[in-house]
């Protein structure tokens, strides 16, 4: 980790800016009322799933947990980290209105998504490399998603193979996909999911080599471990500098990610090509015979364009701002989107979502499900498969409530004029 200059990484100065600036991430989620500050103790980190009130709750765990690289990957946004935050606030610039005299007794959040019914519409969004949150990794998420029946969507970079996540989950996940700039490598990836039993593909397609993920830069310049005693360090999409030629930089990155094992790598410069197009997808769309879904569609127009590919959902995403510091919520984004798709496919969108009243916002605006990212790695972080368990829980408990409060007794009844943007 310590491929910052000596300078920097010895200066204290820079030590203690990084710790600020770790610690206020916590608040940027929980702004805690004056009137509560009498409750809230310096030392306020919860020691078991339990004593969580939210899912923000699981982050300084996480925080507590990690090495101060592995916290950084997973905290990271781009630049300023503003599109993080921004995806926050969307949430709160709609507001809810809610009917009154309703028989809520019974409150249903089933959905069904294609051809699938699932009893709740939150979706585990891919996230890479989660042993370095936890030993277990995406098998001990696997078996959290089991355990509450959520669908699972596990990412090209993990670090457990799509079939023991499968053997774990006892239920098919779904694949995302990164094609690397070699085409029988991406292939090779989607015929082994078909081959496991995957009935989804998910392309993303936000994300280009280079991104400026300065909060990780920075946490690596002070973890004074030596990555390289666990992990290959010399490859990273995301690294100021692209690997030397000839240091094995992407066969070394993929060493520790199963779903590249026996593709040949040797041509491998980058997970996600630079040259991806539409031709690219209608390509793949001829290849894959399972659902094929882009994630990170944020417009209108490429939303129709997506339609006309033939794809059979599109997830709204901006890689929980770790792309582009575009600064525009997802859940801003998801109107336009929808309308680009004329209702004739589902669109899922994630980035932000921490409360269980952001979940029926994004229902009301249209999402047939939402995707959770840093939440489900922040319980993996800090308590394995039950921390995984305890946010999953949280928010169906928040959404059920909200439902009830709103009377909106299923999803279906969760429309668009169960909210209103606030007015400027
Ligand atoms: C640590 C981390 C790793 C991620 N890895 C992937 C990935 O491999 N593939 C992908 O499509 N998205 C990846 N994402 C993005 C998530 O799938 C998701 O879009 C995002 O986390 C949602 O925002 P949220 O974290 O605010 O919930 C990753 C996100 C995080 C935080």
């Amino acid at each position: 980790m310590l491929v910052g200059t000596p300078f920097l990484a010895s200066s204290h100065l820079f030590r203690s800016s990084l710790t600020k600036l770790l610690a206020t991430k916590f608040i940027r989620y929980k702004e805690v009322p004056a009137s509560l500050e009498i409750v809230q103790q310096s030392e306020d980190v919860i020691t078991s799933p339990d004593q969580a009130f939210d899912v923000m709750d699981f982050e300084p765990a996480a925080h507590k947990a990690l090495p101060p690289a592995h916290f950084g990957y997973l905290a990271t946004g781009v630049d300023d980290d503003g599109t993080v935050r921004a995806n926050r606030e969307g949430y709160s610039r709609l507001q809810i209105r809610s009917r009154r005299l309703v028989n809520v007794e019974t409150i249903d959040m089933s959905v069904r998504l294609l051809g699938t019914t699932w009893s709740s519409p939150i979706v585990i969004s891919p996230v890479s490399s989660q042993k370095a949150f936890h030993p277990e990794g995406d098998v001990a998420v696997a078996r959290a998603a089991r355990a509450k029946d959520h669908l699972q969507i596990l990412s090209t970079a993990a670090t457990s193979s799509i079939e023991d996540v499968m053997a774990a989950r006892h239920a098919p996940v779904w694949q995302q996909l990164y094609p690397t700039n070699v085409w029988e490598v991406g292939r090779g990836i989607v015929k082994r999911s078909e081959r496991a039993g995957s009935p989804a593909i998910v392309l993303t397609v936000d994300l280009q080599e280079g991104s400026n993920r300065e909060t990780l830069f920075r946490a690596q310049a002070v973890d004074k471990r030596e990555c390289s005693a666990c992990h290959a360090s010399s490859y990273t999409g995301y690294a100021r500098e692209k690997p030397k030629a000839g240091s094995g930089g992407f066969a070394q990155y993929a060493a520790r990610k199963p779903m590249f094992d026996g593709l040949d790598l040797s041509k491998v410069t980058a997970t996600h090509p630079a040259n991806m197009d539409w031709d690219f997808v209608k390509r793949l769309r001829d290849t894959v015979t399972v659902k094929l879904l882009p994630k990170g569609i944020v417009t209108r127009e490429d939303a129709e364009i997506a339609v006309e590919h033939g794809v059979d959902g599109i997830i709204v995403s901006n890689h929980g701002g770790r792309a582009e510091e575009s600064l525009r919520p997802t859940i801003e984004s998801l109107p336009e989107v929808i309308e680009g798709t004329a209702g004739k496919i589902p669109v899922l969108v994630d980035g932000g979502i921490r409360r269980g009243t952001d979940i029926f916002k994004a229902l009301a605006l249209g999402a047939t499900a939402v995707g959770i990212g840093r939440p489900e790695a922040w319980g993996l972080a800090a308590f394995g498969q039950a921390g995984v368990e305890a946010v999953l829980e949280i928010l169906r408990r928040e959404l059920t409530t909200i439902m009830r409060q709103a009377g909106t007794t299923s999803v279906n009844k969760i429309t668009r004029s169960c909210v209103v943007i606030q007015p400027s």
